[in-house]
């Protein structure tokens, strides 16, 4: 596949808008890899790595982890072969610096194909996140009330253990909240300049908000290609 052919998109939206939940049901249909920050920094936080103890006492506080060493774990990633035909970005970037630190990693890919936001009420985003429940092995996402398991703490897919996440207590939710207005939101008007912004409403159910998804992918014609 030519470099010209790979598809980056960027999911933007605040914490429990149900981007993990989005960008996952996307990776299946268009066999593209979602590349979650969050996610890359708790396997690092799991493995005892240098990188996963930084990151924790950040993460833990609802803070960014510094710029430099996201955005070098990010370009690491972007090169593995799975990213051959593009990517997924979930939780990146998360500020103007990371942005155009992104701009210039893919300045010879024709740079980014679109910019979905999930938008959802902090009221909203506080009873998610609450709520939240992750698989420990394989990484599905559960809500107690919007999608139980079967089992109560087992997953329906792989019968791991589920697990609340450390962050997703209220003060630290609060936090993040915070930080994302501070220094995330910027990027709505940043990518809408770029005609790459697409609002969605995310307070709709999970299936719902797919298909808005995939409306709005095949309006810029990005066609699945699994
Ligand atoms: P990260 O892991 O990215 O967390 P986040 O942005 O706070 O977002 P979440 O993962 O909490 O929510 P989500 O939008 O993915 O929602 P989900 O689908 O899970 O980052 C964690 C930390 O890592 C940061 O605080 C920071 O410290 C660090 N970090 C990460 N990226 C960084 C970066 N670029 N720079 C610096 N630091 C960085 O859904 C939430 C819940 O709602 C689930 O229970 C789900 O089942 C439920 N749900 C989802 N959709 C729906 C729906 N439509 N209706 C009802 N329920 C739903
Ligand atoms: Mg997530």
């Amino acid at each position: 596949m030519s470099i010209a052919e790979r598809t980056f998109i960027v999911f933007l939206g605040p914490p429990g808008s149900g981007k993990g939940t989005q960008t996952r049901m996307l990776e299946t249909t268009f066999g593209l890899p979602q590349v979650s920050t969050g996610d890359l920094f708790r396997y690092n936080l799991k493995h005892e790595t240098d990188l996963g103890k930084l990151a924790k006492r950040y993460m833990d506080a609802g803070e960014l982890v510094p710029d430099e060493v996201t955005i070098r774990m990010v370009e690491e990633r972007l090169k593995q072969p799975d990213c051959g035909g593009g990517a997924i970005l979930d939780g990146f970037p998360r500020n103007l610096q990371q942005a155009t630190a992104l701009d210039a990693i893919l300045a010879d890919e024709g740079g980014l194909d679109l910019v979905p936001m999930l938008e959802v009420s902090d009221e909203e985003v506080i009873q998610r996140l609450s709520g939240r429940r992750v698989c420990r092995t394989c990484g599905h996402l559960y809500h107690t009330e919007f999608s139980p398991p079967q089992q109560s703490g087992v997953c329906d897919l792989d019968g791991g253990e589920l697990y609340q996440r450390d962050d997703d207590t209220l003060d630290t939710i609060q936090r993040r909240l915070y930080v994302y207005y501070k220094q995330t939101s910027p990027l709505i008007g940043y990518y809408f300049a770029k005609g790459l912004l697409v609002e969605l409403d995310g307070s709709m159910p999970p299936d719902e908000v797919q298909t808005l998804l995939l409306q709005a992918f095949r309006d810029r014609g990005i066609n699945p290609v699994a």
